[in-house]
């Protein structure tokens, strides 16, 4: 294959270098083009632009492929453990047993939170929504843990953060209900310890049903990397100022919240109740979806990138009718959920736009049968997404990527004279 492509313009050839991917993906390196040109490239939205060279994880969304560092998500969906993925996607290999352990233990002993830190809770109003308390708190944690500079610290905070984030966010839940504060218990696994924070009632036994911490394990793997979306996007822009992880992360939990982004899985769930309650009328929503003049688009369907399926939604729908099954749970959303799938994936508007349910369209549905509040879904996300986002911030200080700066073309006014405010 050529090594360059030429762009000719003005009587003059310019030779952009081609870059390829281990997976064949390719680029034209532009990085040069300005200075050679004096033309910037134009792609509001980010839709072809590669914005950095990334070994995390491989996407292909003609094809419906998404693996974390060349395994499939398939099969670590059904044979691995979410801190055992965690590892792989932040280290960039299958931890053996003995590092496994040890990250394990070491994660169990780093739950526990600063008392101070639980005080900022009494701060925040009863009914905050628990992503905006769990992107203030992950944020505070710079300033209990501040150093960021060496391995040896990067490391600890990246243990540190994967601990403590489902302590924050299960007490971002208990605030909002004037529940008080479940502390950590270090004998329970990752999924376990979080459902334990979460539900277990000081004056109630509290069992944990191994279906519900299964489901909920594939749910975080499904969710844990998903290469340059907004919110990762988001997190290596904001740490290629060399600013500190849990700053960095904390953006990306923000830029999550978005409806276009991790908060669909809130709106998907509202959506079908509101299809419900309105009498279970499909068609109406579906023709609804199809009107550009009605604002109303079909939540938890169409992604950027997937254009035939989206191989996590597909593994989620097996998932939800499997949970629902075990718990014994009739759920009539998940119905109306099916229903309007096989009403859009025939319908020519929803066909010819390439518009297939994503990962939100069922992921609700089984939070819902997991007794996991509304509200709470897209915290569930982030808790998912966190290896992904260590891992990406992880990568991008290690090869020193420089600060992320794109240009603009202006379009504002011209150089005019300054008008005292009397004469204006
Ligand atoms: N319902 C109805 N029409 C839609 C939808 C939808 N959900 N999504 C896209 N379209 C139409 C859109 O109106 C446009 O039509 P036209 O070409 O006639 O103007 C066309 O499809 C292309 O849409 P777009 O907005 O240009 O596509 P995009 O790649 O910029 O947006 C998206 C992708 C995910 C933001 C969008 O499909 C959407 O808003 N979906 C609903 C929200 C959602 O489910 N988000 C979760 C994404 S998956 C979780 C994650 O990884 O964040």
């Amino acid at each position: 294959m050529a090594k360059h492509a030429e762009l000719h313009y003005d009587g003059k050839i310019y030779q952009l270098p081609i870059v390829e991917g281990t997976e064949n993906e390719l680029a034209l390196d532009i990085s040069k083009l300005r200075d050679d040109t004096g033309f910037i490239t134009l792609d509001i939205g980010y839709k072809n632009t590669g914005a950095t060279k990334s070994a995390i994880t491989f996407l292909d969304g003609e094809e419906g492929i998404l693996r974390y560092r060349g395994y499939a998500i398939e099969e670590l969906a059904e044979k691995s453990s979410f801190l055992e993925v965690s590892y792989l996607l932040i280290y960039g290999e299958l931890p053996t047993a003995a590092q496994l352990e040890l990250f394990t233990k070491t994660i169990r002993r780093r739950t526990m939170m600063h008392e101070d830190i639980r005080k900022i809770f009494d701060g925040f109003p009863a009914n905050a929504h628990p992503m905006g308390v769990l992107a203030s708190l992950v944020c505070s944690l710079s300033a209990f843990f501040p150093s960021h500079r060496t391995m040896a610290e990067m490391d600890t905070n990246i243990t540190r953060l994967l601990a403590k984030m489902p302590t924050l966010a299960a007490w971002a839940y208990r605030n909002e209900r004037g529940f008080p504060l479940n502390y950590p218990r270090n004998s329970l696994n990752y999924c376990e310890n979080f459902m334990y924070m979460m539900f277990a009632q000081p004056t109630e036994e509290y069992d944990i049903d191994p279906v519900v911490v299964q489901a909920l394990n594939t749910l975080l793997i499904l969710h844990a990397d998903h290469e340059q979306n907004c919110s990762t996007a988001t997190t290596r822009i904001v740490a290629s100022s060399q600013v500190g992880m849990f700053s960095a992360v904390s953006a990306g939990i923000n830029a999550l919240w978005g409806p276009l982004h991790g908060g669909a899985n809130q709106e998907v769930i509202e959506m079908l109740e509101r299809i419900k309650q309105d009498g279970g009328n499909v068609k109406k929503y579906v023709d609804m979806a199809k009107d550009k003049d009605s604002g109303f688009r079909l939540m938890g369907f169409g992604h950027r990138v997937y254009k035939n399926f989206d191989p996590r939604a597909q593994i989620i729908k097996i998932a939800c009718d499997n949970v629902l099954n075990k718990l014994g749970i009739s759920d009539p959303t998940l119905a109306i959920a099916k229903e309007l799938e096989e009403y859009a994936l025939n319908d020519d508007y929803f066909v010819s736009r390439k518009l297939y349910p994503n990962v939100d369209f069922y992921s609700g549905i089984i939070y819902r049968a997991l007794g996991i509040p509304t509200n709470m879904f897209t915290v569930m996300f982030a808790i998912g997404r966190l290896p992904g986002w260590i891992a990406q911030w992880r990568e991008m200080t290690l090869t020193k990527e420089p600060i992320g700066r794109p240009r603009q073309i202006y379009t504002g006014s011209q150089l005019r004279a300054f008008v005292p405010v009397e004469q204006r």
